[in-house]
C-alpha cells in the first residue's frame, strides 16, 4: 500500500504523455425528463446506446485549468440531446475525421445540453489539440452516442471515488448522484497544485467534508496508493479514473480485498499483457511491420502513418477495427467483431504474420 503511484507511469497524474481521451466509461439512468433534469429528479436505469451521428452546437466555452477547456453543447434546433448516465460519454468526430472520446460532466441525466472538457495534450495524439483550436461559440461539433461503459452501481452503499486530473469527468455526476441517493462516498481528487484540477470546485462543493484534495505542491510529492485508498475497506466499492499509473497501483493495492468491488476508467492505453512479437502486412501499402512484445499493433500503425483511426484505444469503440485478410488473430477486445476483422488496439497476432486490409 505505500507504492508510488508513478513507478514505471509513462506519463504524469495529468495525463499529459497519454493520447487524447481515447478512453472508456457507465451507470444506469433513464432520463424521464422533458428538458434539465435535476439530480432529484434522476432515477437510474440503463440507456441505450445511441449509436446514430447527430450535431450540436457549441454555447460556451471557457478554461476550467490552465490546459483544459469545458465545452457546453446544446441540439441544434434547441429540443432535447439524448438521454445519458453518470460515467456516460459521447465520441466526437473532429474536422480531420479523428475520433475523440469525451465523459458528459455535466449536471447528471441533463438534456439541454452536454457539458464535456478537454485537456490540451502537447505530445498527445493530436485530438486534444484540434479540440481546443477547432471549436469555439457557435461552431457546430458532430458526435455519437452517448454510450457508457463506467456504471455507478446502484446497490453500492460505501464507495470512494479516485480521481486524478483529467479524469474528474466521468466521477463529477456520480458524486452528484450518490449524494442525492444518500451513499455513503468519499472522493479524492490528486493533482500537482489546486490550480491543474479541473472542476475542483464543482467537486468539492457537493460535500466539502467529504472531498480530500491531494495537491502535490502542497503535500510535497504525489499520492501513493495507500494515501489513495485510505478509509477504504473489504466492502467500499472503488471507482478510480485518472492516468495509468494510478489505476494500476490502485488496482494492485486492492488485490489484497480480491472480492471488493472496483471500478475504473483509463484515458490511456492499457498495458500489454502476455505480449508475443509478431509481424503486421499492411495490404494496401505493401509494408510490414513488426510488432514488438509489449506494444500494440496500433502503437506501431501510428509510427508509420499518423492518422490511422482509433478512439478508446481499450477495444471497446470499434473504431480501429480492420479486415484481417490472412493469419490468426488473438481477439483482445470487448466489441464483437466478424471473424475476417481485429481490434488493432488491442488485438493481437496468434503466431507469425498477420495480413491486414490497412
Ligand atoms: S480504438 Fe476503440 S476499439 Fe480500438
Amino acid at each position: 500500500m505505500t507504492e508510488s503511484i508513478w513507478v514505471s507511469r509513462p506519463a504524469d497524474l495529468y495525463g499529459r504523455r497519454d493520447r487524447d481521451r481515447l478512453g472508456t466509461v457507465l451507470c444506469g439512468i433513464r432520463a424521464l425528463f422533458d428538458g434539465f433534469t435535476s439530480v432529484s429528479r434522476w432515477e437510474p436505469s440503463r440507456v441505450k446506446p445511441v449509436r446514430r451521428m447527430q450535431s450540436a452546437v457549441v454555447t460556451k466555452r471557457e478554461f476550467v485549468a490552465p490546459d483544459v477547456i469545458a465545452l457546453t453543447l446544446a441540439a441544434v434546433d434547441g429540443g432535447l440531446l439524448p438521454s445519458w448516465t453518470p460515467g456516460g460519454h459521447i465520441d466526437v468526430v473532429l474536422p480531420s475525421g479523428r475520433r475523440r472520446q469525451y465523459s458528459l460532466c455535466g449536471p447528471p441525466g441533463r438534456r439541454t445540453d452536454y457539458r464535456i472538457a478537454i485537456r490540451r495534450i502537447a505530445d498527445g495524439g493530436g485530438g486534444s489539440i484540434e479540440m481546443h483550436d477547432a471549436f469555439g461559440v457557435d461552431d457546430t461539433l458532430t458526435f455519437e452516442g452517448p454510450r457508457n461503459a463506467f456504471y455507478l452501481g446502484t446497490a453500492e452503499r460505501d464507495v470512494l471515488f479516485v480521481i486524478g486530473g483529467i479524469g474528474v469527468t466521468p466521477i463529477l455526476p456520480m458524486i452528484a448522484v450518490a449524494q442525492q441517493r444518500g451513499t455513503n462516498w468519499r472522493a479524492i481528487y490528486a493533482g500537482r497544485s489546486r490550480e491543474y484540477m479541473p472542476l475542483l470546485d464543482e467537486v468539492v462543493s457537493v460535500a466539502p467534508d467529504r472531498v480530500r484534495v491531494w495537491a502535490d505542491d502542497e503535500r510535497g510529492g504525489v499520492a501513493t496508493a495507500g494515501d489513495l485508498l485510505a478509509g477504504a475497506g473489504p466492502a467500499t466499492a472503488v471507482y478510480v479514473c485518472g492516468p495509468s499509473g494510478m489505476l494500476d497501483a490502485v488496482r494492485l493495492a486492492r488485490k489484497e480485498h480480491a472480492s471488493a468491488p472496483m471500478h475504473y476508467e483509463r484515458f490511456s492505453p492499457p498495458p500489454v499483457v502476455n505480449g508475443v512479437p509478431f509481424e503486421l502486412e499492411l495490404a494496401r501499402s505493401c509494408r510490414v511491420l513488426n510488432v514488438p512484445a509489449d506494444r500494440s499493433a496500433l502503437a506501431v500503425m501510428l509510427d508509420h502513418d499518423p492518422t490511422t483511426p482509433y478512439s478508446c484505444q481499450q477495444g471497446f469503440c470499434g473504431t480501429c477495427k480492420v479486415k484481417v485478410l490472412a493469419g490468426q488473430a488473438d481477439h483482445r477486445g470487448r466489441v464483437a467483431v466478424g471473424d475476417d476483422e481485429m481490434l488493432v488496439c488491442v488485438s493481437r497476432a496468434q503466431a507469425g504474420r498477420l495480413v491486414i486490409e490497412a
